[in-house]
């Protein structure tokens, strides 16, 4: 079904990207596997068969652009983006979320989605065609209930239930 087209998928080490990584070689696709770690990368392209690792850290977009780059002319015309690198780091409560936490989350969930799609937006415009999904997820609407928070506890107080 999805022969000759090809596919990156960001964050394809573990989790959700592996898996997307795994069911779109599976329907035919050639797939551009991408993440920091390179170890599963090279093993899942073994697994795949038709895959190529890209290693790189999606919150620089010097890295982004040269891996990019790197591509070989015959993966060259992406067809489909996969934008799924992304974390949460915790479940504490805004106030008590370490700063670099913050940055580490908002710098690969939002920046490092919009570094990746300007790379590649551009090639499927001339092309005039392609796809772009992007997987975000429900804590992204909505605040994870402070019931769920792992903050301090609360100093004890007589009047605190
Ligand atoms: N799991 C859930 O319950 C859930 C629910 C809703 C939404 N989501 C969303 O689904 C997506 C995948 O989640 P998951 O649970 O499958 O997580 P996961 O198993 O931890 O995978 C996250 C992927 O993102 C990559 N990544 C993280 N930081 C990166 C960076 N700086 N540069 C490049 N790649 C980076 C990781 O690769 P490296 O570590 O190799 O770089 C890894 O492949 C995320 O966007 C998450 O917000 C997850």
């Amino acid at each position: 079904m999805l022969a000759g087209k090809i596919a990156l998928v960001t964050g394809a080490t573990s989790g959700f990207g592996e898996a997307t990584a795994r069911a779109l070689a599976g329907q035919g696709a050639r797939v551009i596997l991408t993440g920091r770690r390179k170890d599963r990368l090279e093993a899942l392209t073994r697994e795949l068969g038709a895959a190529l690792p890209l290693a790189f850290d999606i919150r620089d977009n010097t890295a982004v652009k040269a891996a990019i780059a790197s591509l070989p002319p015959e993966w060259q015309s992406i067809d489909l983006l996969v934008n799924n690198a992304g974390l949460a780091l915790n479940t504490l409560s805004f106030e008590h979320q370490p700063m670099a936490d913050l940055e580490q989350m908002m710098q690969t969930n939002n920046t490092g989605l919009i570094y990746i799609t300007h790379a590649l937006l551009p090639g499927m415009i001339a092309r005039g065609s392609g796809h772009i999904l992007n997987i975000s997820s429900i804590a992204g609407s909505y605040p994870i209930p402070a019931a769920m928070s792992t903050a301090p506890a609360k100093p004890s107080s007589p009047s605190f239930p």
